[in-house]
């Protein structure tokens, strides 16, 4: 195997590291130059300088000192951005400073991490992933980016699109799952909802940030800021596509990632931050370091002390220090002394006033700070709306026997079980630092809404032992069983239970990794007694990652997988529970079986023994479990039901460069509306390095009425046919292409192509 960082790295010139990608505008690059001839090494290190604000931690002891001492050095034109400082109020406050009290008035870029939503919460980003619809995704990003713009924020710290194939990682919540053709589509759509056409002409769209520069979901183990040892292979084929895809829609800016990949500190990665960001892609936005990650690189081993951190980060091309203390002071004199080269800083100075511009801040260091703005578009109606909408698209019925579902509107007695059923906090999931607590509307209230049933909630089980915070450890109920016996009670005498299971919100998230993953506390025992006085339950899922849940699968007739679906989380339960919504979601990840499976995803690689045809017992698989997953990837039911048929495709070989257009007809065969994700998959039979079993190509979603018939047609291009071979080029290699099409990653209809 080829290690990357063996490959000779090439800094072109520093300032001219911009190619066609990443359009500069001349008449900011102009100013650019003028405003640089006039600052100070000091002012231009301040502007790599990012503080901490002085409220929301989102990370260790922040090391930028006091509250005092941090508005001394933005006076002293000693800090080029703030995070977590927000609301108009506040920014003003510290914007005015910048403006109004330093020597050369640069404003401030206001960083907070925008997750998915403000006050307003869409669903979490891995839910929203399994609407598998792309319009309605940009569209809770720009709601939130609305609200945080009207806040007074400039730019977030999202999109996360980290790849990860291990439910175990805590942060699989913040990103769109294991494929990166999916993760691609959701990133540029996520890029296009934060910052429109990226002219910033309007004051409700700020910067997109993609992050974790790289590998973060590939950490070893899925242990929380470990190192992560992966394949040129998988960096190229798999962790790089959704980064590259969000470049291509214009970004703004990038964040490094806390681990090391392949034995090099994200942060100070020479390779993957200047030569293929920078350089190969054309990069023009600024590069950020996650939360002191540049002062990690000491204890990882790789910086002797704060000197050789700060010489490697800006020599890689992380532009500005997160909160880490190490830019500033330590580059000012690694300058003076001839050991960092000016050029470097310039090129992160350029970059980060680049993007201050850009925004509008040099006209307007205000034009964000309205509070009449602020107080008319966060909460809003119209948001609410637009959160309620993606919440309903991002459920996915995972089974539906005994026509449990959807519920009758009426005559039928319901008991609702569980904690998380009355939870107005769970259901805002993690990662929501500026919503208030205890706002979700809960799934009970949501149902309370359908007054043509009679609803017996009883609790029967509290989760956790006390309310969980961003900032704690979440600590599940493992002994209190005294609600068991009301609980059962009520499901004894109910015709349908719905019961309302799965994780805390905050038990996903950063520093959220889990060994076990199975439902937490008691709630499997619960299920379980509950299931013996009455089995017509429909379990409700609440969770930030793909869960185990064997027996489930087996034996409650009706699963609903209802992540944390943010601000309306009950109205989107209790419309697709009720029939009102068509549930049309399918899983961006693998659910395995058990989390020896793990990493497990659709698109593995074959084996030399993959199948058993010389049926004994030297085959590629498990002795004690199958090696299929519980739910695939692009799996999800309807209240109706889809036939696929009459595979075709335009030619049956094709030259290089060729469109190649697959048709399928798909038809709605039940007896109401609804909406299918037709999904393309293909399999390169032959390749120079081998390719997973099948990759996702091209997805449609599509709305049928009963008895209704489409065509869909998907194209392929050259780039669906092609590939990263082991140098890091895009190629497109001849020979016989598997193409399959279907309603999951577990695909019915398939034919072959050949390109020549
Ligand atoms: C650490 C997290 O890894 C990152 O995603 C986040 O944006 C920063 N902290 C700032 O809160």
């Amino acid at each position: 195997m080829k290690i990357i960082h063996f490959f000779t790295i090439t800094i072109m010139s520093l300032t001219t590291t911009i190619n066609a990608q990443q359009k500069l505008n001349p008449e900011i690059e102009k100013k650019i130059d003028a405003l640089m001839s006039k600052m100070t090494l000091e002012e231009k290190v301040g502007q790599m300088n990012q503080y901490n604000g002085f409220w929301d931690v989102t990370g260790p002891a922040p090391v930028g000192g006091t509250a005092e001492q941090k508005y001394e050095n933005i006076k002293k034109g000693l800090v080029g951005s703030m995070l977590t400082v927000r609301g108009v109020a506040e920014v003003k406050a510290v914007q005015k400073i910048a403006v109004e009290q330093t020597r050369l008035g640069i404003p401030l870029i206001i960083g907070f991490d925008v997750i998915h939503g403000y006050k307003t919460l869409s669903p979490i980003p891995l839910a929203e992933a399994a609407s598998w619809d792309m319009k309605a995704i940009e569209k809770s990003a720009e709601t939130a980016a609305s609200e945080a713009a009207a806040s007074g924020i400039n730019w977030t710290f999202g999109p996360m699109m980290d790849i990860s194939k291990d439910a175990r990682w805590g942060r699989v919540m913040e990103g769109a799952g294991e494929d990166p053709y999916l993760g691609g589509k959701v990133a540029a759509a996520r890029v296009r909802g934060f910052q429109g056409d990226n002219t910033f002409k309007s004051p409700l769209r700020i910067a997109a940030t993609a992050k974790h520069f790289a590998a973060y979901g590939f950490v070893e183990s899925a242990l929380e800021y470990n190192a992560a040892e992966i394949s040129t292979n998988t960096l190229y084929n798999q962790v790089l596509p959704p980064f590259k895809s969000a470049v291509d829609a214009g970004l703004r800016s990038v964040m490094t990632s806390f681990n090391t990949v392949n034995g090099i500190p994200a942060s100070g990665d020479q390779y993957l931050l200047r030569d293929v960001l920078k350089n190969k892609w054309g990069f023009s936005g600024f590069v950020i370091s996650d939360w002191a990650s540049i002062r990690e690189m000491i204890p990882w081993g790789f910086s002797k002390d704060e000197n050789a951190a700060a010489k490697s980060a800006v020599e890689a091309g992380t532009d500005m220090d997160m909160e880490g203390g190490i830019y500033f002071p330590y580059l000012i004199d690694l300058v003076k002394q001839g050991k960092v080269k000016q050029e470097y800083l310039d090129d992160a100075v350029r970059r980060i006033l680049r993007v201050k511009y850009e925004l509008g801040l040099f006209d307007d260091p205000y034009r964000f700070l309205n509070e009449k703005r602020e107080k008319e578009v966060v909460g809003s109606k119209a948001n609410r709306e637009a959160v309620l909408d993606i919440a309903k698209k991002s459920i996915v019925l995972l089974k539906n026997e005994k026509s449990l579902l959807p519920l009758k509107k009426s005559g039928q007695k319901i008991a609702v079980l569980g904690s998380l059923a009355e939870s107005k906090n769970s259901p805002l999931g993690s990662w929501r630092i500026a919503a208030d607590n205890n706002t979700a509307v809960s799934v009970l209230e949501g149902l309370q809404q359908y007054k043509g049933n009679s609803l017996n909630y009883v609790k029967g089980l509290e989760l956790t032992k006390v309310e969980p915070t961003f900032l704690t450890e979440v600590e599940y109920n493992t002994t209190d069983r005294s609600g068991f016996e009301a609980a059962k009670k009520a499901a004894r005498e109910a015709d349908v239970v719905v019961m309302v299971l799965g994780e805390h919100g905050f038990s996903s998230g950063e520093a959220r990794s889990r060994t076990n993953i199975d439902l937490p506390g008691l709630q499997q025992e619960f299920l379980e007694e509950i299931y013996n006085v009455n089995s017509n339950i429909v379990l409700v899922l609440n969770n930030g990652r793909p869960l185990t849940i064997p027996w489930a699968a087996e034996h409650i007739p009706a699963i609903l997988e209802a992540w944390h679906l943010g601000t309306e989380t009950g109205n989107a339960v209790a419309q697709v529970l009720y029939g009102d919504y068509n549930p049309s979601g399918k899983l961006p990840m693998s659910f395995p079986r058990n989390v020896g499976q793990i990493p497990i995803s659709y698109n593995h690689y074959s084996t030399g023994r993959f199948t058993n045809k010389d049926n004994n017992v030297f085959w590629s698989h498990y002795s004690d479990v199958d090696k299929t997953p519980l739910y695939p990837f692009g799996f999800g039911l309807s209240y109706t039901t889809f036939e696929y048929s009459n595979l075709r495709i335009n030619k049956k070989s094709f030259t290089k460069g060729e469109k190649i257009i697959v048709s399928v007809d798909l038809k709605n065969t039940g007896k109401v509306k609804g909406k299918e994700v037709a999904q393309l998959y293909l399999h390169d039979e032959f390749s120079s390095v081998i390719k997973p079993v099948k990759e996702l190509k091209g997805f449609e979603l599509v709305e049928l009425k009963p008895g209704e018939s489409k065509s869909i047609n998907f194209t392929l291009s050259d780039y669906e046919m092609g590939f990263y071979n082991s140098q890091y080029e895009f190629v497109i290699e001849p020979g016989t292409f598997k193409v399959m099409v279907g309603g999951s990653s577990d695909t019915i209809l398939s034919q072959n192509i050949e390109l020549f």
